[in-house]
């Protein structure tokens, strides 16, 4: 039987690769940067599998362009950018990386909450700028007693409200389920406008699906206190952009860390980059040395096992098995 061709999206390590070609034939590095769609049409004709998507979103269109493609194999555990229900229409498997990037979104999480209440940015700049004591605006807020709110308790919801504990803070949670279960129940649940109202940092953990764009909106900034801080560093459309930009300029809330954003890289104009109060990251969750490998690893082994023909460990629509060609 001839090995199955696969098609990577970005260029991995030599000993990842060598562990890729003893099973299968490698026919494509996809250039750094966005690959034009049609490029991307033409070079999946022919493949079996794919490492990595392909920076732009792995549509209908594209799935349909590769009647051999039997698993997507995702580098990452967000999966906004595959149309999963056309990947199983088509007996294409989905995979994802869930759990082995917790702990590093986890704790830049935490670092932009430090961040944020203890003015790090903009204290780094002065020192720079030659201003040394800048007086009261080099007050911060502690964390100790402040309530942390969690959109989302998953796997990285959990780590960070665990994360949280040792910083005296409390922890409030709003998500599908009301009990955070065993070994959470510092976490008290909240419905979603209570959560706002309460917490003075409000953290987001969720997918990006259609029941969560945009789901911080004008409305919800507005519930928040003033002195309240928003940190996203799960997908950028789940909040309006637009319109936090407009409540950090009116002074809605005291100010956001965002290492997602509705587009990335943002337009050049786009009213985020100006707005007040707001530290912006390049999406870094994930990017540790340690968490990229582990997601390296994990991506392979989900791609080899479905082109194997065996349950790939992180499958993301297992309804696809039935329907995929053995
Ligand atoms: C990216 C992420 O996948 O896992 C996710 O969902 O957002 C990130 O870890 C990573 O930047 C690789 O593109």
């Amino acid at each position: 039987m001839s090995r199955p061709l696969v098609y990577l999206a970005f260029p991995v390590p030599d000993d990842v690769l060598a562990r890729i070609e003893a099973a299968c034939v490698v026919v494509k590095f996809g250039a750094r940067g966005k690959p034009a769609k049609p490029d991307i049409l033409a070079a999946l004709s022919d493949v079996d599998g794919v490492l990595g998507t392909t920076r732009v979103p792995f549509d209908e269109e594209v799935i349909a362009a590769a009647p051999r493609l039997r698993a997507v194999s995702n580098f990452g555990v967000g999966y906004d950018n595959i149309d999963v229900a056309a990947a199983t229409r088509h007996g294409v498997l989905v995979c994802n990386t869930p759990g082995v990037l917790s702990d590093a979104v986890a704790d830049l999480t935490l670092g932009l909450i430090v961040a944020l209440a203890r003015r790090l940015i903009d204290s780094e700049r002065s020192v720079h700028e030659g201003q040394w004591m800048r007086g009261a605006a080099q007050l911060g807020s502690d964390l100790k007693g402040k309530t942390l709110g969690i959109i989302g308790l998953g796997r990285i919801g959990r780590e960070v409200a665990r994360r949280a504990q040792p910083f005296g803070m409390q922890v409030c949670f709003h998500d599908q389920f009301r009990d955070a279960g065993e070994g959470f129940a510092f976490c008290a649940y909240r419905d979603l406008d209570d959560l706002l109202r309460e917490a003075d940092f409000v953290t987001l953990h969720i997918n990006l699906s259609d029941e969560t764009r945009k789901l911080i909106g004008g409305r919800e900034l507005a519930l928040m206190k003033p002195t309240a801080y928003l940190i996203n560093t799960a997908r950028g459309q789940v909040i309006d952009q637009a319109a936090l930009a407009e409540a950090l300029r009116s002074s809605t809330i005291a100010g956001a860390a965002l290492d997602v954003l509705e587009r990335e890289p943002p337009a050049e104009d786009d009213p985020i980059l100006d707005a007040p109060n707001v530290l912006l990251l390049p999406h870094i969750g994930s990017a540790t040395r340690e968490t990229r490998r582990a997601m390296l690893d994990l991506a392979v082994d989900n791609l080899l096992a479905a082109l194997r023909g065996e349950r790939p460990p992180c499958i993301v629509n297992p309804e696809a098995l039935e329907r995929a060609p053995s």
